[in-house]
């Protein structure tokens, strides 16, 4: 047998890639070297357990995963499956009960409280799913709590401009109860925009948004991934915004698998490919409407979202 090799110098060539990808599967005679690829987070053999009285939970098992600087991913999944919890340990947040975590070359996993406090200051943003705003503080003290941490000197200014990007700029005095949920997600977007992380972690970072300031922040954070070449790890609910990442993972009690987007409509994850977002989002659209209507999770249906990219 032939085995044909190619050494993919662009990272971000990621559509090649996926191609590749295809073809290796099909004649599984093919390699690829990707010779700029940088992990910025790298996960191995993860797991995550909670004992509750007399039972012990596994929230996560076995979990393998590799993301390169200036990727955009999405996690997708049923509720309760784990994503939170995963977020929180690629983060920094909390710790994996067994496993491994590196970030930037940071061992994560071994790293005490204060010194993954100083890793989460110097890389990491991270939008929260229940905002995490500080009550006490108004929406611009919010904001700049995290610069001042990393003792950035405009931390005002570049606050300001990060609200009036989220068009909150008439609303900087305002508290967090004083904000609807929609604004306090727009308050916790900028508050993770300000550092500039390498790497920004979203939960469900449009979930209380309605459609047009959903794909205005969605707009923010490819902006970012293009200007500065953060890289993306997104939870979301919205298959629309999952086709706009690079790669799709899907999320099942506790495991993870890559995935195409379509798999997750179908609801099943039994083909564990990698996404290839072009091909998956043409195929919603060309696929019927009575056919989708069948998959309550089929908001692809009729979808736009594949000239938004
Ligand atoms: N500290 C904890 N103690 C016990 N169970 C927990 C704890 N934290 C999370 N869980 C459970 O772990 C599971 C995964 O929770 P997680 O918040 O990660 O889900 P999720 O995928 O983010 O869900 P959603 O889409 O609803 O946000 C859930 O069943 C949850 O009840
Ligand atoms: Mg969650």
């Amino acid at each position: 047998m032939l085995t044909v090799g190619l050494i993919v110098e662009d990272p971000k060539a990621k559509s090649i890639h996926s191609k590749l990808l295809e073809i290796n599967r099909a004649n599984k005679a093919f390699f690829i070297m990707n010779l700029n690829s940088e992990n910025i987070l790298k996960v191995r053999a993860l797991t995550k357990s909670v004992k509750l009285e007399e039972k012990t939970l596994d929230l996560l098992q076995d979990i393998n995963l590799d993301v390169n600087a200036g990727d955009t991913l999405a996690i997708v999944g049923s509720s309760g499956s784990g994503k939170t919890t995963l977020l929180s340990i690629l983060a920094g947040l909390d710790l994996p009960t067994t496993g491994e975590v590196y970030l930037k070359k940071h061992s994560l996993h071994q790293c005490n409280e204060e010194q993954r406090s100083e890793i989460r200051a110097n890389h990491v943003g991270f939008i929260f799913q229940q905002f995490l705003l500080v009550n006490s503080l108004t929406a611009l003290e919010n904001v700049m709590l995290p610069a001042e941490l990393a003792n950035m000197d405009n931390a005002e200014q570049l606050a300001k401009d990060l609200l009036t990007q989220v068009d909150l700029g008439d609303r900087l005095d305002h508290y967090p109860s004083q904000l609807s949920g929609g604004e306090q997600q727009r308050v916790g977007i900028a508050r993770a925009f300000i550092s500039k992380p390498d790497i920004l972690f979203a939960d469900e970072p449009t979930g209380n948004l309605d459609s047009k300031t959903g794909r205005h922040v969605a707009d923010l954070l490819f902006d970012l991934n293009k200007q500065f070449g953060t890289t993306l790890v997104l939870v979301t609910h919205d298959l629309k915004l999952a086709a706009r990442c690079q790669r799709q993972v899907i999320m099942d009690s506790g495991c993870l698998a890559e995935g195409k987007v379509e798999d997750i409509v179908e609801g099943t994850v039994d083909v564990i490919v990698e996404g290839i977002v072009e091909d998956t989002v043409k195929d919603q659209v060309e696929t019927p409407a009575e056919t989708l209507a069948e998959n309550p999770a089929g908001t692809l249906a009729g979808t736009k979202v594949a000239s938004e990219g």
